[in-house]
């Protein structure tokens, strides 16, 4: 994200150690120190499981910093950008989710990332909050990185086939914030002040996370890496045991990000083939 708003003006970037966000004081002076016209909130506490056992953890990081942020923003003028997620919603809705539909979180998480929503809205600071579903990286810990690992090293992959939702790549949601701060043509107060509001973010089409990773298999075939797997088998959500329920079908209705900013999401295979093309480039095996 960094990178690639590095075109659009200049950039300071803040790690948990520079700047815990659930701290009024540490938001305060990071803004204080930076004056900036936009601040981008992508932190947040996102382990969905551990979530369940320790709610006020996650409360510190998905509401009071997003509130932190909005007050000491909103005082200093400056706009916000924040992320959310379709887990706000119940996945019961078989036509994708509109910003008007009402959210039914069925988890912790899900509950704190809408509680943060709300205490933005109520906080005064003008800004654009982003819903967004399966973001996916070459982190490590991204669904990505773990299929990729299986598949390189195991002869058997088991995958949950029954819930869906919509795949998106971080590089993909960066690209997308670039091209939106280009849109503020130097004015953020303006553009924040007339098109701000939640939107939903996502790419075209929908998948199953065995879907997902079925594809994830193919762009390595078509990559050369070596695998292992012979075998990727589609299982039920309750075939993995977890106290936390997740959204059966999250899919989100883009229709008003593309039409207020008129950027086009891709289709989600081809956000994926992109960045399977420029994965861990030095050694695709
Ligand atoms: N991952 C998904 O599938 C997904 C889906 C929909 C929406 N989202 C949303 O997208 C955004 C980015 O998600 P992500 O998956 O990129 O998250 P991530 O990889 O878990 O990174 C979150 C970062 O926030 C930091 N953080 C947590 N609490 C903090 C605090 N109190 N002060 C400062 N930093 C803190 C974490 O630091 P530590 O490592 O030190 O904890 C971590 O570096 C989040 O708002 C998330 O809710 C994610």
């Amino acid at each position: 994200m960094e990178r690639q708003l590095a075109s659009v003006g200049s950039v300071a970037s803040f790690d948990r150690v520079a700047c815990d966000i659930s701290d009024r004081a540490q938001v305060k002076r990071a803004i204080d120190q930076t004056t900036p016209d936009i601040v981008i909130n992508a932190a947040a506490y996102t382990q969905v499981d551990k979530a369940e056992t320790e709610p006020d953890i996650c409360h510190l990081s998905n509401v009071v910093g997003p509130m932190n942020i909005a007050i000491e923003a909103a005082q200093s003028n400056a706009a916000l950008i924040h992320f959310s997620t379709d887990y706000v919603f119940d996945g019961r809705q078989s036509t994708p989710y509109s910003e008007t539909d009402k959210p039914n979180p069925q988890n912790e998480y899900g509950r704190s990332k809408l509680a943060g929503e709300l205490a933005i809205g109520e906080a005064g600071a003008s800004h654009i909050i982003l819903r967004i579903g399966w973001l996916y990286s070459d982190d490590p810990a991204s669904f990505l990185s773990r299929m990729v690992d299986q598949f390189k090293n195991k002869q058997e992959v088991s995958v949950v086939d029954d819930q869906r939702g919509v795949p998106i790549s971080a590089n993909l949601v960066a690209e997308m914030m670039q091209r939106l701060l280009q849109k503020c043509d130097n004015n953020p107060a303006t553009f924040f002040g007339t098109k701000g509001g939640l939107y939903h973010l996502g790419c075209h089409g929908e998948a199953s996370w065995f879907e997902f990773a079925a594809e994830i298999l193919r762009l390595m075939k078509i990559g050369k890496f070596q695998i292992k797997t012979k075998s990727l088998k589609a299982i039920p959500s309750d075939a993995y045991p977890s106290a936390v329920k997740r959204p059966q079908h999250s899919k989100l209705n883009v229709d008003k990000w593309r039409g207020v900013f008129e950027l086009e999401p891709m289709q989600w295979q081809d956000d994926l083939s992109r960045i399977m093309k420029n994965y861990n480039p030095a050694t695709p095996d």
